[in-house]
């Protein structure tokens, strides 16, 4: 299994900036608390659908201590020049259905300062290639309506995504690749 706990990858964004991606470990929760705090109104808005502050201990537990079966997420930061790693700049995980084993929810949230660089189409799609590993075959995303960079986003990793509008929210269904 390539995207199994052990899962590290070096790779460059769009503009030649060396990062990596890797399986997220429970010890990643400070990172994820200094992430949340670093993101803008509208990126916190669109990924929690309120105007989220911070996140609770809780949430911090449930983020980060994943069963790497039904619920798995790879982090990505950069890729200092000694080769460690440094700043985190983006995660993506999906959880699977509790009645459809087949289908599971993702979601991908990339720093404002390090959007439009491609990341948040790497994320998407080594994730989606975890859930395939794990006999998942859809995802089912749910999002604001006006989330035009998700619904492009999908679309770009997915090109099989079908769309049902629902008021303020939108429901996508994408076939994994
Ligand atoms: C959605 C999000 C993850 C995209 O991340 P990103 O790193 O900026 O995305 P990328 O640079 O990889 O762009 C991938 C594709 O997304 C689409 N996209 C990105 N930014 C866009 C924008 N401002 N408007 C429209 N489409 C956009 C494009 O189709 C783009 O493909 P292209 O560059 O080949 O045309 C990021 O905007 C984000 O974190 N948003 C807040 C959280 C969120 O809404 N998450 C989704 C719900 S869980």
């Amino acid at each position: 299994m390539k995207y199994a706990h052990d899962y590290l990858e070096r790779m460059a964004l769009t503009d030649g900036t060396p990062i990596l991606l890797r399986t997220l470990y429970p010890t990643d929760k400070q990172n994820l608390a200094d992430g949340m705090r670093e993101l803008s109104f509208l990126s916190r808005y669109e990924r929690f659908f309120t105007p989220k502050h911070g996140l609770s201990d809780s949430e911090l537990v449930f983020l980060t201590e994943m069963d790497e079966i039904n619920h798995y997420a790879i982090g990505a930061g950069l890729l200092n020049p000694d080769g460690s790693e440094g700043k985190g700049l983006g995660v993506a995980r999906f959880v699977r259905d509790v009645d459809d084993a087949q289908i599971a929810e993702p979601a991908v949230t990339v720093l404002d300062a390090w959007q439009g660089k491609g990341l948040g189409k790497l994320l998407l799609h080594h994730v989606g290639k975890a859930a395939k590993e794990r006999g998942i075959e859809k995802f089912r995303s749910l999002f604001l309506a006006e989330n035009q960079r998700i619904r492009s986003l999908l679309l770009r990793v997915f090109p099989e995504t079908e769309f049902i509008a629902d008021g303020t929210t939108t429901q996508a269904l994408s076939l994994l690749v």
